[in-house]
């Protein structure tokens, strides 16, 4: 392991007013997304519009740092024939790819989920790297309601990613570490923050047992939020506050970046909760973001599976990765959304 390359590529990963696209959807996640718009889920419908998100030429050369891919997306080419991710490569942003299998029934431990793909994943990553990626991504599901997480799921979660965080740098690949905690249920803020700071604490004992090098990973949390479904919805600045008291308490200044999730928000609250955060000075880490939805939802809409319509749906990635990558410096504000694309 080059600790000092990994160290580059995690830095380049969060440069400030830049962030990750994370497109890595897998078939199943992406046929949801696309049946909300009326679009068959085909390999072909699937590269053409990835094909669109990666040509957005302003978008991807000044706005994002990375593009996290699914394992399809990486090998695909382009209906140039030119692979996608070459596409990627040209605009200055870095390929990364998702590596974990997604989850499954943890036994014992009713409606809680473990993260799969430990099993011929160091074989996987040496396959990855000579294709061209240069970091990956594993996450682990922490769902909350008033009887779990069990210490069982928090546990065995936190021992798979530190497992898969020392096989990626074993493989020259920085690894996104990505343990969320979703805001599917009707907890509040202090709920989810008290959940995160266990989740958090137990990844990082994790990280340091099995000597992962803090320096060559990112972090991919959530934020500190009261779940969909609590009628008590925190405003932007608890949010913000809450969730930097909660990432001091818990990750290492060593960590070069933190690349949010945007797990469920809505477009504008993911950017302006980021925002809000990088309006604080003196944090030890790079703060941004690493969206899937809140940087998709808007392009999908504006595409939706036209190929008439792939000017438009650029333009909509473009102006919500602008104001992704403003909040990323702490200079965005909710004006700028009224002189949308
Ligand atoms: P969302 O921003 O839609 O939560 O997706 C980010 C991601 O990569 C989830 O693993």
């Amino acid at each position: 392991m080059n600790l000092s390359d990994l160290n580059k590529v995690a830095l380049a990963m969060v440069t400030p007013g830049k962030g990750i696209l994370a497109a890595d959807e897998s078939s199943g996640t992406i046929k949801k997304r696309f049946d909300a718009i009326k679009v068959e889920s085909t390999e072909e419908s699937r590269r053409d519009y990835r094909e669109m998100l990666f040509r957005s030429s302003e978008a991807m050369s000044k706005y994002i740092s990375g593009v996290i891919l699914y394992d399809e997306t990486i090998w695909q080419t382009a209906r140039d024939g030119t692979p996608l991710i070459n596409l990627i490569e040209a605009s200055g942003a870095i390929p990364g790819i998702k590596v974990d299998e997604g989850t499954q029934a943890l036994p014992r431990c009713p409606g809680e989920l473990v993260t799969a793909g430990l099993d011929r994943l160091a074989e996987r990553l040496k396959k990855y790297h000579e294709r061209g990626a240069r970091f990956a991504k594993w996450r682990a599901v922490i769902d909350i309601s008033s009887d779990i997480p069990s210490m069982t799921a928090i546990h065995v979660n936190a021992h798979a990613l530190a497992r898969y965080a020392a096989l990626c740098q074993a493989a020259q690949i920085v690894p996104i570490v990505e343990p969320e905690v979703l805001m599917d249920g009707d907890h509040d803020i202090d709920r989810c923050y008290e959940v995160t700071q266990h989740v958090l604490n137990t990844t990082f004992e994790e990280l340091r047992i099995q000597r992962v090098a803090l320096e060559g990973m990112i972090l991919k949390p959530n934020m500190a939020i009261a779940g969909k479904k609590s009628a008590k919805q925190a405003p932007i600045e608890e949010v913000a506050e809450k969730t930097i008291r909660l990432l001091k308490a818990c990750v290492p200044a060593a960590v070069p970046g933190i690349a949010f999730l945007s797990g469920g928000q809505s477009d504008e609250a993911a950017t302006a909760h980021l925002n809000a955060m990088n309006r604080s000075s003196g944090l030890p880490w790079r703060l941004t973001f690493s969206y899937g939805r809140a940087l998709q939802a808007a392009p999908q809409k504006a595409w939706s599976g036209k190929p008439e319509n792939v000017a438009a749906g650029q333009r909509a990635f473009t102006h919500r990765a602008r104001m992704n990558a403003l909040a990323s410096k702490g200079e965005w504000e909710t004006g700028l959304e009224k002189k949308a694309a």
